[in-house]
């Protein structure tokens, strides 16, 4: 691993006096200020009354810098009490995060007295503590590997948040705080290569990217070219590489635990990565198409979650198959009308180029089959659709399987994200079947596209084997800052495929 997070929480052996500039990050639960009688005497009440002053009431995933204290102090909006959720405790430590990043703080602490009260239904100590490390860690992220030397390219000391007290000494709790700063260090490890535009980031690069870490932490690679495509027959994936000159590819990383329970079956992640969607030969608009570099999310994300299975040691076989193509319009590109042939031998049509991403996964549905997995989830950047169902609040999932269902819905609840369930009834599928090919590549126009687009990956999952499919159109990159993330890849579901290939069921 070679990239460390700009923002780290530690948990230092000797917790000192904090130096004059270290900023005291406290937190703030329905307008009130929480442990901030650990600050300097006169302080709780400055802040008090800094607080209805500013009518201040800490919305979940906002941040401030209150005058008149005696010492550096950094508001986190934690939400309401009432109404708890990871994902708001997530979002206000990364609210943090991003806030001392900007401000350039040299070093920040938080004291256990957080813990003194919480709010009800909040998970324990080493949980909250693990995410209030990821949310550290990954709210003070910015891409800046293509800055130039004179405006923040230059490498700064990270900053470090101590968090102090008996609490953060546990053992249990220290641990947590260390897996939460590996997982943000992956997550913002694998987001520099996802905000890396398409000039700079082909098939073949990514592929060849993919592999360094895969040396790096064990894990065995193999990247399937378009000869090898050929050989497999996978002609959808081809199809859609096709527009291009630079030809697409599939990668497979397989992480293998030192001691694999005997017969152990992998859970096989399927990330969607086009380079560059273009739309094909049915174009898309010009407005907003440079967003669609980041249309490889999915692939990156799945990419991140096998390592992170990797780096934490976690006890099951773990297998990421990552489609990688470009969807561009060039004289070889496939055309409305065309029937190709999926590596399972359906025949689809293609009515819309531009719907390339289902066609992608799947082949490599195909190959996550023949893993004989324990189950399969796939993730992508798949439909518009989705983004007006849920706006940017939530990933879709649907799937064969309510057990893996649930399953998603605990990780998500571990990893402070977002999803939200759709249906899958069998009459979706109806206006996916071909006229002359077995299913057409997209439905009706307009209509539930989110559920159609997942109804059509099903046609490529084996009868019997749990599979879900996440939808993170709209979750995958902001286009603007917010309070508590840089613009640009979030890496959305990474940390929650991380933590469902870390729960037993
Ligand atoms: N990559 C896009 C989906 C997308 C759109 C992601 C906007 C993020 C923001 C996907 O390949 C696509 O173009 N889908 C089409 C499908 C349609 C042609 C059936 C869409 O959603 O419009
Ligand atoms: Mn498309
Ligand atoms: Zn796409």
């Amino acid at each position: 691993m070679n990239k460390a997070s700009a923002v780290r929480a530690v948990c230092p052996k000797n917790v000192r006096e904090p130096a004059a500039g270290t900023v005291r990050v406290v937190p703030v639960w329905n307008g009130e200020a929480w442990g901030a009688d650990a600050l300097p005497p006169d302080d709780a009440a400055v802040l008090a009354a800094w607080l209805r002053k500013h009518d201040f009431k800490g919305e979940a995933g906002t941040a401030a810098w209150p005058t008149g204290v005696s010492v550096p102090v950094l508001l986190a909006g934690m939400g309401s009490t009432g109404d708890f959720q990871t994902v708001r405790w997530f979002r206000g430590w990364a609210a943090a995060g991003k806030a001392l990043a900007d401000a350039k703080a040299e070093s920040a602490r938080v004291e256990d007295s957080i813990f003194d009260r919480l709010p009800e239904g909040a998970p324990g100590r080493a949980a909250l503590s693990r995410l209030l490390a990821e949310g550290l860690g990954t709210g003070g992220y910015r891409f800046l590997a293509l800055r130039g030397k004179a405006d923040g390219g230059e490498k700064t000391p990270p900053i470090e948040v101590e968090l102090a007290g008996d609490d953060f000494a546990a053992p249990d709790v220290r641990r947590a705080v260390e897996r939460g700063m590996l997982a943000a260090d992956t997550v913002n490890e694998i987001r520099d290569a996802a905000n890396t535009p398409a000039n700079r980031l082909g098939p073949a690069e990514m592929a060849t990217f993919a592999k360094k870490l895969a040396d790096a932490d064990g894990l065995s690679c193999k990247v399937f070219d378009e000869k090898a495509l050929r050989r497999e027959k996978a002609g959808a994936l081809l199809a859609v590489g096709q527009g291009s000159h630079r030809p697409p590819c599939l990668l497979r990383l397989a992480y293998t635990p030192a001691k694999a329970p005997k017969g152990a079956r992998p859970r096989v992640l399927v990330g969607k990565a086009i380079l560059f969607d273009a739309g094909g030969i049915c174009l898309k608009p010009a407005k907003n198409m440079e967003w669609m570099q980041y249309d490889k999310c999915g692939g990156m994300a799945a990419i991140a979650a096998v390592l992170l299975a990797a780096r934490l040691k976690l006890p099951r076989p773990v297998v990421a198959y990552v489609p990688m193509a470009e969807n561009l319009p060039g004289g070889g590109a496939q055309r409305p009308g065309d029937i190709v042939t999926a590596r399972n031998g359906k025949t689809i049509e293609v009515l819309n180029t531009d719907a390339e991403g289902r066609l992608i996964l799947a082949d490599a549905l195909t190959f996550a089959a023949d893993e004989k997995p324990e189950a399969i989830v796939d993730i992508a950047t798949l439909t518009g659709a989705v983004v007006i169902a849920l706006g940017h609040e939530a990933s879709g999932v649907m799937g064969n399987d309510g057990d893996l269902l649930d399953a998603l819905d605990a990780a998500a609840g571990t990893a402070g994200e977002r999803i939200w369930r759709f249906p899958m009834w069998e009459e979706y599928a109806t206006p996916l079947r071909g006229t002359f090919g077995d299913l057409r590549n997209m439905g009706a126009p307009g209509a539930a596209g989110t559920i159609a687009a997942g109804m059509f990956l099903k046609q490529f999952v084996p009868e019997g084997t749990p599979w879900a499919h996440l939808d993170i159109a709209g979750t995958a990159w902001n286009e603007t800052a917010t309070a508590w993330g840089a613009p640009g890849a979030t890496l959305a579901c990474a940390r929650l495929l991380a933590a469902w290939l870390e729960a037993d069921a």
